[in-house]
């Protein structure tokens, strides 16, 4: 052997000793246990809850809630019961086949230092979603940011460079302050609605639990519990996706859905949301509808099997579609420990379609995707 190619093997040696490490860390799930703890590829217990998935550039980013520490109840949730832990932030783990998952760290930081600002321990940091900009090259994260008391009611936005971030936070809003939505036709703002609503027409309207959706087109969209949780109203963003451009619809007025998780198939929309009950499990909802503002037409619970009737303990966060599986989709669930939030787990579940085009969701003890 000439002395010249010695780096050269002793390069392929070191990348071989590398990919020998890393498929010993492949496998190491080999199946969706839906409901036991998830490890990452350290064995450390996974902590992203509310969360959704990016996938990029052949990677799958989850990002969620970095949920560590002591439940409380805060004096002011008791009527409630709307335990807490103090934010940690956004966390954010890597994949590329959806079962080994590693730690990137945490891409949005809780604010430690200064209690006045949105992101300060004390706050709700909740359902962190990113999507990425294809025209700004930039990943966008919005999140619901509120009050210890759930009574700001806001709307987070973050952007990176990075899909691992660190994203950099650039303040909160109520969406559409002085904007009508599109479609009173559909559902006209009277009674009860019409107080809710008008209230908060100057200031912004009331936005917690939240998701994204990136229709094929570009164009972006948050949708979000408002109107005290009555009421869902899905927003477009701006060509950036850093603001709301205008354009929102009001959405099943007064059903109080929250946890949505919006998905496309076949070139219709469709909705898996829950109802409001804090932590505590509820029967799923599922929504049809050929234009993403509407009109939306609700379908049944579509979870089948054991504990179907309140979502298997869980509550929805995100659906995913799975990129070159033709018609394959995971349904994302939280089953919340309410007096252990750190300890709750994750429910992936294959979503399916019937005969009928409706969703569903069968129970697995375990799976592969
Ligand atoms: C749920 C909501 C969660 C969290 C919780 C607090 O209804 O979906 O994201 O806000 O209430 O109790």
């Amino acid at each position: 052997m000439s002395a010249h190619l010695r780096p050269i093997l002793g390069a392929f040696a070191a990348t071989c000793l590398t990919l020998t490490a890393a498929s010993t860390a492949v496998g190491q799930a080999q199946t969706f246990r839906p409901g036991e703890v998830w490890v990452d590829t350290d064995g450390k217990a996974i902590n992203a809850h509310g969360g959704g998935v990016l996938f990029h550039e052949g990677t799958y980013y989850w990002y969620g809630e970095l949920k560590e520490g002591r439940t409380y109840l805060p004096m002011v949730n008791k009527g409630w019961g709307g335990t807490r832990v103090v934010a940690g932030g956004v966390s954010c783990y890597s994949s590329k086949n959806l079962l080994d998952w590693k730690n990137e760290g945490v891409a949005l930081p809780s604010n430690a230092q200064d209690p006045t600002h949105d992101l300060a321990c004390e706050n709700v940091l909740e359902r962190p979603k990113v999507i990425y900009n294809a025209k700004t090259n930039k990943f966008v994260m919005w999140l619901h940011q509120d009050s210890p008391d759930y009574q700001a009611a806001r709307s987070g936005v973050a952007v990176s460079n990075q899909p691992t971030g660190p994203f950099t936070y650039l303040g909160s809003v109520r969406p559409n302050a002085g904007i009508k939505p599109l479609n009173t036709n559909e559902h006209p703002i009277t009674g009860k609605d019409a107080s809710r609503f008008n209230r908060d027409f100057n200031g912004g309207q009331m936005a917690r639990d939240m998701t994204l959706f990136v229709d094929d087109d570009g164009k972006a969209y948050h949708i979000y519990s408002s109107e005290d949780n009555e009421t869902l109203h899905i927003a477009m963003l701006s060509d950036d996706y850093l603001k709301h451009s205008g354009p929102f619809a009001r959405v099943f007025p007064g059903r109080k859905m929250e946890a949505p998780a919006l998905f496309k198939r076949k070139g219709k929309y469709y909705l898996i949301a829950s109802g409001c009950t804090g932590w505590d499990p509820n029967p799923a909802r599922a929504a049809v509808a050929d234009s993403i503002f509407g009109p939306w037409k609700e379908l049944e619970n579509p979870c089948r099997g054991k504990d179907a009737k309140i979502t298997f303990g869980g509550q929805s966060t995100f659906v995913l579609p799975l990129t070159g599986k033709p018609d394959a989709f995971i349904a994302m669930f939280d089953r919340w420990k309410k007096w252990d939030l750190q300890d709750s787990r994750y429910l992936w579940l294959p979503l399916t379609f019937n005969d009928e085009d409706k969703p569903v969701v069968t129970w697995q003890e375990q799976w592969t995707p």
